[in-house]
This record gives structure tokens, C-alpha cells and sequence, in this order.
């Protein structure tokens, strides 16, 4: 692996190394990770490594972590003899982790972290990289799995590192970097991805042309996101058909310089209407294909990514698992349909939130769906609406939805531009939990942020992150 973080790479190694010394001196691994596609295909990377390795594992994919979850975690091994090792979450739970689980646990992960660096703790944060944009579990995991295998096992397994990274929106600022760079460019070298300068737009293999556009939120296109007649027409208009023998034309059917064509009528459409240059530049940027993937919704690194966010957030993981590991048949069908209905669900949703509206506080929006929309789901449709530019950028999103345990889930998000003036979600969602005690917990990124409310304490919570917020040298400095 040759890049620039080099030296912090190499650390990291060497303190995975130590872990899969751990690892090995035992027979059965538990591995507990979270829900979405970063988790999913950190928990394949290191079962594939596991199984590899002669050693016994079971997998546990649950929401979210909180300190009730561990004693029932315990019980799904035999704690003296089982090793645990946490997936993607866990860094907010170091102590607790350790009074359970003694010595016998490895957290793997990319969350900001609440305790420093030790022997059975590895975030990417302790090694001078940045967990949002730089690593996440799956790219960490994969350095894992490199110390418990032969790398021939792994020979399949980079890209899914690139498949976490990219369902945490790590390429936010239009290219992976770090950690997740340098295995990119492992499986590069390998063939099995090709990175492609090109329309960062979503959907290249399974949208038709006119939503390929219509659902542009990154950047917006004013006119043309979530315009299906204008957009119909400017496609007509530039010379583009829409179907080819009787069926829709996606982005990927449009030969080279189609696509060339394209991107300059976009970029020329754009400039018409005045658009900021830098925003312009955001349309185009590196896309992953698979190589070894057929056409379809797991050909794109970033649909891949989408796909297990489905199975994870509609109570299926189990199906995303067996995808990463292999399954093209059973289980990707059943995928196909979880993936139908999640977008289904993601747009109900989104409809909703625009329909009532956001509620304001001096420095937030908020929405509280209540049980209307699943809680796994608020925070891709907070996001979603937040890129959308139909509300101002100005202030984070938080919005609530009810959990099945009598708690409130929090998921908040903000813009980059909120984060370079110190906004930092994830320690503000940790510090108002804390405060407002009772069993709350929250934690994350600067970025995109969560945490657990009692539903008593909805109130509370809302003016408290006010006025935190309120105290702006303590969040973001001006
Ligand atoms: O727990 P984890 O770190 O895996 O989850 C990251 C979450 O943050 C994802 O749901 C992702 O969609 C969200 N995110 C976001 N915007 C970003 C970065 C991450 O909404 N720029
Ligand atoms: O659930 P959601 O997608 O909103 O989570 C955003 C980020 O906050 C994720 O990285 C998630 O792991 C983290 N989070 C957390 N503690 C919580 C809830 C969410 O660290 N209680």
C-alpha cells in the first residue's frame, strides 16, 4: 500500500497484528456489529478471515450499541473462553465493554473516540486519522483480517472495504482518501475496482436517464433535481433517447461519448443559470465499479453500499451478510425486493417531512415523525432532505422517531462548511445524553451524529441543544 498516510498505516498495522495475536489464541469469535453497510461488511472482511483461518464464529448485527446491550451479548458465548470483537461502534463504551468482557474483546472502529489508545481498542482516530473521511470499520477490519490471513483469502475482500466506506459517505469530499485510499488502490492494482473520473450522480446502472438526474442532490441542479418534465426535455433537448428498444436507457448505456456529451450539456446548463463553479465541480468526481460484479445494483460501489443499507436498516441483515460473502442467488434476490421497498419507504418518508415541515430552534431544525417512520430510517431521510436544498443550510437537521423500547432515536446531521466552523455533532449528541442522564446515550460523527432519548425528556433534550448551541465558542468558533 503506497500513500501518504504511509506511516500511520503502518502503526496501525502493527497494533492489528497485536489484536489478531489475541484473536488467534482463541477458538470461537463472536463478532457484534452494527446494522448498516460500513458494520455488514466489516463483520464479512473479518468472518472471511476467521473462517480462513481454521477459527468458529457467529455474528450478531444490532442497532446500535448501548451499555443494557452488553450483558446479553455476554450470554451469546462462553465469556472466559469466546473472544468478542466489536464492529463499527463501541468506542463510546470502552470501560463498560472491558468490566464485561475482560480481556477477551477487540473494538474495531472509526467513531470519536471517548478513551485513548490501548491494547484491545483499534480507531483510526488514535493514528492521526480522520474516522469520517479517512477509515472506517470495514477499511479497518480489512487490515484486521490482513493480520489473521494469508492475503490470497482476502484476494475479494478490498472492495468491500471501499463498499463500507462509501455507505458512510466517507467520499463526501468527492475522492476516498487515507485508509480507504490506499486499500482503493490495492484492489485497483488487483483489478478488482476501477476508478473512473465521471458523473458522481447515483444510480449509473439501475436508474433510467430522467431520475438518474431528477434525484441529483449532490450537487443540486436547480431546474432539474426533482423535475421529471424539465428534465425529460433538456435530455430530449440535447439529443439524448430515452429508450432503446422499448426499454429505459440508464447512465451506463450511453457509450463514451454519450457520456462526455452528457456531462458538458450538464456543466454548460449549469453555467447558464449562474451555479457557483465549485459547485459545478461536484458533479463530477471518482466513481468504484466492481469488476467483478455483472451489471446491476452491485456493479457500483456505491449501490452495493445502498443495498446493505437496506437489508441492515429493514431488520435483515443476515441477507447483507450473505451478499458480502459471496451469495448471488437466495439471498441477493431477497435482497433485490428489501431494496425495492427501503427506497419506497425513503420516499414516503422524505414526502412526509415536506408536507408538514420542519419545526425551527434558534440554532436547528427539527422534525419528530413520532412512529410514522421507522427509526432506523430517520436519519437517511433527515440527510436526505438536508441535501435536497429545499431547506436552508444554515443550521443542523435533528429529527426524532420513536423506538420500540419506550426511547426516542435522535439522528442528527450537518454540512461540511458546519463542521469546518467546529460544529461537532457527535460530542454534542454524547454531552446533552449525558446530561440529561437516565439511561440516554448518543455519540458519532461531527458529521452525522445519534443518540437515545427517554420520550419524557424529548422537551429537555431540544432546549438543551439549543442552548449548547447557544454557547457558540464552546461549538463553533466564528
Ligand atoms: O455508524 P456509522 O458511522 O456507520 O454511520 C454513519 C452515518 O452517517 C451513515 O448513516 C451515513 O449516512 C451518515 N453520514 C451522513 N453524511 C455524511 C457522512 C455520514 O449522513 N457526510
Ligand atoms: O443512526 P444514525 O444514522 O443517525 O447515526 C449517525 C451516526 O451516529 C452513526 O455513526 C451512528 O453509529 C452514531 N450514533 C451513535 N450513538 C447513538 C446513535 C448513533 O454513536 N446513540
Amino acid at each position: 500500500m503506497e500513500c501518504k498516510n504511509n506511516k500511520q498505516i503502518a502503526t496501525i498495522t502493527k497494533h492489528a497484528e497485536i489484536l489478531a495475536n489475541k484473536i488467534s489464541s482463541h477458538n470461537r469469535i463472536i463478532i457484534v456489529h452494527h446494522y448498516d453497510a460500513d458494520g455488514i461488511a466489516s463483520a464479512a472482511i473479518l468472518a472471511k478471515a476467521l473462517q480462513d483461518s481454521g477459527k468458529t464464529f457467529s455474528e450478531i448485527s444490532i442497532k446500535q450499541l448501548y451499555k443494557d446491550s452488553l450483558n446479553e451479548i455476554l450470554k451469546k458465548g462462553e465469556p472466559k473462553e469466546d473472544f468478542f470483537i466489536f464492529a463499527d461502534f463501541g468506542s463510546s463504551h470502552l470501560n463498560d465493554i472491558e468490566d464485561f468482557f475482560g480481556n477477551n474483546f477487540a473494538i474495531i472502529d472509526h467513531h470519536q473516540p471517548k478513551c485513548p489508545r490501548s491494547d484491545n481498542f483499534l480507531n483510526c482516530w488514535h493514528f492521526g486519522l480522520d474516522g469520517s473521511t479517512e477509515a472506517c470499520a470495514a477499511s479497518l477490519s480489512y487490515i484486521l483480517a490482513k493480520s489473521l490471513t494469508k492475503p490470497e483469502a482476502l484476494a475479494n475482500f478490498a472492495p468491500l472495504a471501499i463498499v463500507g466506506a462509501l455507505g458512510d459517505i466517507q467520499d463526501s469530499v468527492g475522492a476516498l482518501k487515507g485508509l480507504n485510499k490506499a486499500i482503493l488502490d490495492e484492489a485497483k492494482y488487483k483489478g478488482s475496482i476501477k476508478i473512473t473520473k465521471d458523473l458522481r450522480l447515483y444510480g449509473r446502472y439501475t436508474r433510467p436517464l430522467i431520475q438518474f438526474i431528477v434525484y441529483s442532490t449532490d450537487p443540486i441542479i436547480p431546474g432539474l433535481t426533482g423535475n421529471e418534465e424539465n428534465t425529460t426535455k433538456f435530455l430530449l433537448a440535447n439529443g439524448f433517447e430515452l429508450k432503446r428498444n422499448g426499454v429505459w436507457l440508464c447512465y451506463e448505456n450511453l457509450s463514451f461519448e454519450e457520456k462526455q456529451k452528457l456531462a458538458t450539456a450538464l456543466i454548460i446548463y449549469m453555467r447558464s443559470i449562474d451555479m457557483p463553479e465549485w459547485k459545478i465541480n461536484r458533479l463530477v468526481g471518482e466513481v468504484y465499479t466492481l469488476t467483478e460484479e455483472p451489471v446491476g445494483p452491485l456493479k457500483d460501489a456505491k449501490e452495493f453500499a445502498t443495498l446493505l443499507n437496506a437489508c441492515g436498516r429493514n431488520n435483515c441483515p443476515e441477507i447483507g451478510f450473505e451478499i458480502c460473502l459471496g451469495d448471488r442467488g437466495y439471498f441477493y434476490e431477497q435482497a433485490l425486493s428489501i431494496l425495492a421497498e427501503h427506497r419506497k419507504k425513503l420516499r414516503e418518508g422524505l414526502e412526509l417531512m415536506l408536507e408538514e415541515g420542519l419545526q425551527e430552534a434558534r440554532h436547528f431544525y427539527y422534525f419528530n415523525a413520532g412512529s410514522r417512520i421507522k427509526d432506523s430510517l430517520i436519519g437517511i431521510i433527515a440527510g436526505m432532505l438536508y441535501s435536497s436544498n429545499l431547506i436552508s443550510k444554515e443550521k443542523p437537521i435533528i429529527a426524532f422517531a420513536n423506538q420500540d423500547d419506550g426511547f426516542v432515536k435522535v439522528s442528527a446531521r450537518a454540512t461540511h462548511e458546519l463542521t469546518e466552523k467546529g460544529l461537532n455533532l457527535g460530542l454534542l449528541m454524547r454531552s446533552c445524553s449525558e446530561e440529561l442522564g437516565f439511561d440516554s446515550e448518543g455519540g458519532g460523527h461531527q458529521i452525522a451524529a445519534g443518540a437515545k432519548i427517554p420520550k419524557d425528556k424529548l422537551n429537555e433534550f431540544i432546549e438543551l441543544l439549543d442552548e449548547k448551541l447557544d454557547k457558540k465558542n464552546k461549538f463553533i468558533k466564528h
